[in-house]
């Protein structure tokens, strides 16, 4: 049986992948498919917890018991995390958010013109949210110590390049976001869609902390089991 050790707690978890819109007909998304995220929310409401699942795209069933909200863009992952983080106790983006979004969405569909070349499609950056809710609650925690969310888990995607592998890139990563966790998964074993994961968590500064092989549902446990842990760190102090 699982251990009911985050009863009475409420975990905000995102999932899915951001879809940027371009025109009315087209976007730009990812491969995202919001399984580990849903997987994040089952293990959560196994163990006690009190659920909402912002959802990015996402088909697939609401998990019985879980509260849910669908988003679309970044813009709108941004606004709902914002409003929803502080009354969070956990917050996990395991979701993929667009880092870039077409600067204006045309009104009307693009068309193709004879004999004239592609347009461009001209981006900008979005809001980094999960760096944003880290540096939130570092400005909240100087006038209120221990300011929600209480831990904040991030997720990290690589691939690698031809200079860094990409656990070194993870590690840098978790020390630039400065989430409590990072949840790093290697992108070279390709993971989307699938039924299982493997990742490595990392802490604050990029050290290592544990490793999770198996169902994603397995993996989700092997990260609130770090979350758990660290609750209880908080606790002590
Ligand atoms: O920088 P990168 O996209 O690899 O970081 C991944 C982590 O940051 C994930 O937890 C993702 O949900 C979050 N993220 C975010 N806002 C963005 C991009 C990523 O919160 N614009």
């Amino acid at each position: 049986a699982v251990r009911r050790d985050l009863e009475g707690l409420r975990v905000l978890v995102t999932a899915g992948g951001t879809r940027e819109e371009i025109d009315p007909v087209r976007y730009i998304a990812n491969h995202s498919s919001g399984k580990q995220g849903w997987a994040l929310a089952h293990a959560a409401l196994a163990r006690g917890a009190q659920v909402t699942l912002l959802a990015a795209n996402v088909e697939a069933e609401t998990p019985p018991g879980a509260e849910r909200r669908d988003v679309g863009s970044a813009a709108e992952l941004a606004a709902a995390v914002a409003e929803l983080r502080e009354d969070a106790d956990v917050l996990v983006m395991a979701a993929a958010v667009a880092d870039f979004t077409p600067r204006t969405r045309a009104e009307a569909k693009i068309k193709k013109v004879e004999g004239q070349d592609a347009p461009p499609i001209d981006l900008t950056r979005t809001e980094d949210i999960l760096r944003r809710s880290v540096e939130v609650r570092a400005a909240r925690r100087e006038v209120a110590p221990g300011a929600a969310p209480r831990i904040i888990v991030g997720f990290a995607a690589e691939t690698g390049s031809a200079q860094s592998s990409s656990l070194e890139l993870a590690r840098l990563k978790a020390r630039r976001k400065g989430a409590d966790l990072l949840v790093f998964n290697d992108l070279t074993a390709g993971v989307f869609g699938a039924e299982t994961n493997s990742v490595r968590i990392l802490d604050t500064e990029g050290a290592d902390v544990a490793e999770v092989t198996g169902e994603k549902v397995r993996v989700a446990h092997g990260v609130l089991d770090q979350v758990v842990g660290l609750l209880g760190d908080v606790r002590l102090q």
